[in-house]
């Protein structure tokens, strides 16, 4: 697959088997996902400054999130112990340029590199460095590319060599927390209840849920509105409705809820040393339900 543009004699990305330039190129402004009528889009704009994504931004997304999805699997396919951080990192970034990408983290509010990579008790936005990895580490890679000028952000969390069973635990309870806030998502539901599900699953089992970083909206901008968080009620919140892209992303700690930021002024480390692990992927809510725009099996 190439990632190349969209050119106007190309089938269009939007499914419908015409050509771009006889199709979405004509009104990708006009066009929208949805049968959401233009006083709802017009509302999400004015009072949530939400801009439900068009037929197009879709394919936009749809397109820069296989990349970032291809990126995740090829390091997969590179972690083991003995290699660095900086060499993910090295990884990412070049695969990212040679596939007509751009890494959105470098130099994004002075993040210095083109991937977060976060080991065991880093929550996130670890920064690469020249720690080698070592048989029993966890480490989250978050990776979020544009290409063609649209976002797509997702991460994963690996084991690193043979690993404790706490440590496949708690990777297996983010994996599962994703799981149940993507479930939540379909129109009429609202932001509450992906935060009540991921909630509601793995703090009865022990593990606690980070408050202080969030889902949020991507596409046009890397962060948009909503917010989207990880804990919350049933029923609060901003209406979900076709259209609407963004992130969940929830981070789960061994330990309590509660982190600092080092020095660096991105390292987020769970306050008692515990173990810390994520998923993530983009999402757009469909008619029926969500289509994960950055798809991997959880
Ligand atoms: N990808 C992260 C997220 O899920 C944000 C990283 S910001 C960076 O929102 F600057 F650290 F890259
Ligand atoms: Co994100
Ligand atoms: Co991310």
């Amino acid at each position: 697959m190439n990632y190349s543009g969209i050119g106007r004699n190309d089938v269009c990305p939007c499914g419908s088997g015409l050509k771009y330039k006889k199709c979405c190129m004509l009104n990708s402004e006009a066009v929208n996902t949805n049968k959401v009528d233009a006083k709802l889009i017009e509302l999400y704009q004015r009072k949530y400054r939400i801009k439900l994504k068009t037929k197009t931004d879709i394919a936009g997304i749809r397109m820069c999130g296989k990349l970032v999805v291809d990126t995740l699997n090829k390091v997969r396919d590179f972690i083991r112990p003995g290699i660095t951080t900086n060499d993910i990192n090295t990884l990412v970034h070049n695969y990212t340029i040679e596939n007509g990408a751009i890494p959105a983290p470098l130099n994004y509010r002075g993040f210095p590199k083109s991937v977060c990579t976060s080991l065991n008790e880093v929550i996130c936005h670890g920064i690469p460095s020249d720690r080698i990895l070592i048989s029993g580490d966890i480490i989250n890679i978050d990776v979020t590319s544009i290409l063609n000028g649209y976002y797509a952000d997702a991460n994963m969390t690996f084991l690193v060599g043979e690993c404790s069973e706490n440590a496949k635990k708690i990777v297996s309870v983010a994996r599962q927390s994703l799981k149940e806030g993507l479930g939540m998502v379909k129109p009429f539901n609202t932001v509450g209840d992906i935060g009540w599900a991921i909630q509601n699953y793995a703090e009865p089992l022990g593990f606690s849920v980070v408050r202080d970083f969030i889902g949020h909206g991507v596409g046009i901008n890397f962060h948009e509105p909503p917010d989207i968080p990880h804990f919350g009620k049933k029923g609060t919140g901003i209406t979900l409705i076709p259209g609407m892209v963004f992130t969940v992303e929830p981070m789960v700690n061994a330990g309590q809820r509660y982190l600092k930021v080092l020095a660096d002024g991105w390292t987020a480390i769970t306050l008692d040393g515990s173990l810390s692990a994520q998923f993530e992927q983009t999402v757009v809510v469909t008619e029926d339900g969500y289509e994960s725009l950055t798809p991997y099996e959880l």
